[in-house]
């Protein structure tokens, strides 16, 4: 597709940005609006989806047709059949009259479908009938109705998942999911991040009638570490607040900061203030990734070793010892050292809970033998020695902020002879 074709669809819809990711997600939709498929788009709320649905159907044969955007969570499970597929009167209680469903008013229009995984298991059924033969019965009826409607899904969640939890209908999983559109959070989408700004800064500045606001370069760095959870929607809300508040247009990265939750940063522990608390547990998850990949070298560098030793020619054993490799890495297979191994211990990091505390120990001792292990070794030693005096030399305490099992705190005072 020619680049200018998509850039006289993003003029035309309003679109900010130029990012592979989006531009991909746009040339699908271009390609696939003309056809009467079925579209699934996935992407996380405020990314843009909506805005998708409108291309889809504004570049497709039944642009003169109706176009619908239903937000399926919106609807109380109790009247969501009677909404999509209309009812009869006297079907329920309080249906003084009858009522056309959306999928019968939107005939040779649109549906768009927002929250999919929200439909009840009973309206999946009838809405996966509608998109198989075109046919549906409102609710207290028995007539069967013919309608022709292209439906434009999209979800915020995983359906795959909501199939595995028996949420979702797995044939009406792959009956939408013929053409997935993904549309990128905004935290994939690099400097757009920037044009969007600047693109609503200019609208908000008209709108209040006042000075646009202008980014310095420590606000761009600022905006860049931010994770946007709420992806565009939040930008914009983020700039009309800032438009509004902000007398000083010129935006410092302080200003930037004040308005970009901590805790969403990109790398919160970079933003978390200075406590002797949080730069523990930062150093402490810094030197568990440095022990990690240096495993992992060592692994390769073996492996590769052994390959060169034996004449480039790939072994049974070589494979089989790539394997136990990999599998030693695995939390579950790890096996506690007696306690007189004086060898280094490393705790893999139990993310969720504490189930692992006692068992995820590895011994690397014999992989760490050049300097930078040394120095590495020197670290963790100060590590904790920080810890036990932040924590008055309680164990407990000092091997909960380092993140690692009391049982392996103590083996490394031993060690260490801290
Ligand atoms: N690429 C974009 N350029 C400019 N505005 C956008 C873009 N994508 C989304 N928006 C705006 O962001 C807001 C959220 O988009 P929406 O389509 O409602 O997201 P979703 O449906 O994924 O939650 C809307 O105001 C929309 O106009
Ligand atoms: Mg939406």
């Amino acid at each position: 597709m020619n680049e200018s074709e998509i850039l006289r669809i993003k003029q035309r819809f309003g679109i900010i940005g130029n990012s592979p990711l989006l531009n991909h997600a746009l040339e699908v939709a271009i390609q696939v609006a003309p056809t009467d498929m079925t579209v699934l788009i996935t992407g996380e709320s405020g990314s843009g989806k909506e805005s998708f649905s409108k291309i889809i159907h504004q570049l497709s044969a039944r642009k003169h047709g109706a176009f619908i955007a239903v937000n399926c969570g919106a609807i109380p499970e109790g009247t969501i059949d009677s909404e999509l597929f209309g009812h009869e009167k006297g079907s329920f209680t309080g249906a003084h009259d009858a009522r056309k469903g959306y999928f019968e008013v939107t005939n040779k229009g649109t549906i768009f479908l927002d929250e999919i995984a929200e439909l009840p298991l009973s309206t999946q059924a009838r809405l996966l009938r509608v998109l198989e033969v075109g046919e549906f019965i409102k609710v207290g009826s028995s007539k069967v109705q013919k309608t022709d409607v292209r439906v434009v899904a999209a979800t915020n969640v995983s359906l795959e998942d909501a199939v595995h939890k028996g949420k979702f209908r797995e044939d009406l999983y792959y009956r939408l999911n013929t053409v997935p559109i993904f549309v990128p959070p905004l935290r994939q989408r690099g400097s757009d991040i920037e044009l969007l700004f600047r693109k609503f800064a200019s609208d908000f500045s008209e709108k209040y009638k006042t000075k646009p606001l202008k980014l310095s370069h420590e606000a761009i760095e600022v905006l860049l570490d931010f994770d946007f959870p709420g992806n565009i929607r939040q930008l914009k809300n983020i700039v009309e607040q800032m438009s509004v508040l902000e007398l000083e247009k010129e935006i410092s990265g302080e200003v930037m900061m004040k308005y970009l939750p901590v805790s969403r940063s990109k790398h919160p522990v970079l933003y978390q203030g200075n406590t002797e608390k949080e730069s523990i547990s930062e150093r402490d998850l810094l030197y568990k990734v440095l022990f990690d990949l240096k495993r992992d070298v060592t692994d390769l560098k073996k492996l590769v070793g052994d390959i060169i030793e034996s004449g480039g020619d790939v072994h049974p054993h070589l494979i089989d010892e790539h394997k136990r490799l990999l599998s030693e890495n695995t939390i579950g297979q790890i096996k506690e050292k007696e306690d007189n191994d004086s060898s280094l211990v490393i705790d893999v990091p139990a993310r969720e809970s504490d189930t692992y505390d006692e068992e995820p120990i590895e011994d690397i001792s014999h992989e760490l033998e050049d300097d930078d292990s040394l120095s590495i070794e020197k670290k963790e030693k100060e590590l904790i020695i920080k810890a036990l005096r932040k924590n008055n030399n309680k164990r407990k305490y000092a091997a909960r902020d380092l993140g690692i099992s009391e049982r392996t705190l103590y083996r490394k005072i031993k060690q260490y002879d801290v």
